[in-house]
């Protein structure tokens, strides 16, 4: 039976986000030791329109036209669709695992979105181009996340360290302050090369990361105060500007500095939480180079940079002051 098979991997900030969102550039990598795949097989002789889905991994086995519209599995497959121009799509079953864990800002739903356009559209003889799969994965994430930055959905379709601008204005704020954005000019996404590669752990609080509620507090707050969260914003982008000339610099141990230094400016916007912080103080105390929470924060997960031989020391660490889960992970 025709079968096509997609993967695309986990991801993490590494610098600069919230302040994405405004347009400010960001860093992301991805995580590739963990993945979401969806397998689409063709239902020769089934109903034509009639398309299985089955994702264990959250218990779900519906008929994609039981799911809302809006429900961002049938938003991906509806994506695909419209894109093809096809009004009708062969009765087929995806079938979506992931080792990615849910709600905890490791790009889940991106890793879940990329996997099925790709799929699909592999089955249906209509390979898209990473820019397109990209494109159609930042609508779902709109479901998600409400206003993305499209940040996940780049790093995650195009599996490598993004340096990410965001293309249009932040939809909220005072008509200056969108012209200034603006005047910024188009988004950037540039793939770019670790001269030097370096080793961080993941520490994960085991608490959900509502990154739609942390951007919507963050825009509420930038909308009362907005020159204290604009000089945050700048701030941030200053940091990953320094954290990209460090990686392709071949000089991975200034990254450290600049982690706690983007830390803090995270804990004054208000995402990160006591957990987290309790993760970063363990990760430092332990020796890590520098540590602070990744994505949308107030849980979720916290990153630490390990010097030459020390990932085990954070790890045992981490997990002491309550993780539960670390993963490792080499950029490379
Ligand atoms: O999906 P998360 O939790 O990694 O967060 C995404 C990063 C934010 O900057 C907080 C939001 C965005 O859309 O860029």
């Amino acid at each position: 039976m025709p079968a096509f098979t997609a993967r695309a991997p986990g991801k993490i900030i590494l610098f600069g986000e919230h302040a994405v969102v405004y347009g400010q550039p960001a860093i992301a990598v991805p995580v590739t030791q963990v993945q979401a795949t969806a397998r689409v097989t063709a239902n020769i002789g089934g109903k034509s329109g009639t398309i299985d889905i089955q994702a264990p991994n959250i218990d779900m086995n519906a008929n994609l036209n039981d799911l809302r519209v809006d429900h961002a599995l049938a938003a991906a497959v509806h994506g695909v669709t419209a894109s093809l121009g096809l009004t009708r799509v062969p009765a087929c079953t995806i079938e979506i695992n992931s080792t990615i864990p849910v709600a905890s800002g490791l790009g889940s739903g991106a890793a879940v979105s990329v996997a099925i356009i790709r799929a699909l559209a592999g089955l249906l003889g209509q390979p898209l181009s990473d820019e397109k799969v990209s494109a159609l994965a930042y609508e779902v994430e709109k479901i998600h996340h409400g206003t993305p930055s499209g940040i996940d959905n780049t790093v995650v379709t195009y599996a490598k360290p993004v340096y990410f601008v965001k293309k249009s204005p932040s939809p909220a704020g005072t008509p200056q302050a969108r012209l200034r954005r603006e005047a910024r000019g188009e988004g950037i996404i540039e793939t770019f090369n670790i001269a030097k590669p370096f080793t961080v752990v993941i520490g994960d609080t085991g608490l959900p990361s509502p990154t739609k509620e942390s951007v919507g507090d963050v825009r509420k707050g930038w909308q009362a105060n907005p020159e204290k969260y604009e000089t945050l914003f700048a701030a941030a982008g200053s940091i990953t500007k320094a954290a990209r000339q460090a990686i392709e610099g071949g000089f991975p141990e200034r990254l450290g500095p600049l982690m706690n230094e983007n830390h803090e400016l995270l804990q004054e916007m208000d995402v990160s939480s006591p957990e987290l912080d309790l993760l970063v103080k363990a990760a430092s105390d332990a020796g890590a180079l520098g540590a602070k929470l990744s994505g949308g924060g107030r849980g979720g997960n916290m990153i630490a940079l390990t010097s030459e031989n020390n990932a085990d020391e954070i790890t045992a660490a981490l997990i002491q002051s309550g993780a539960v889960r670390t993963i490792t992970t080499r950029i490379e």
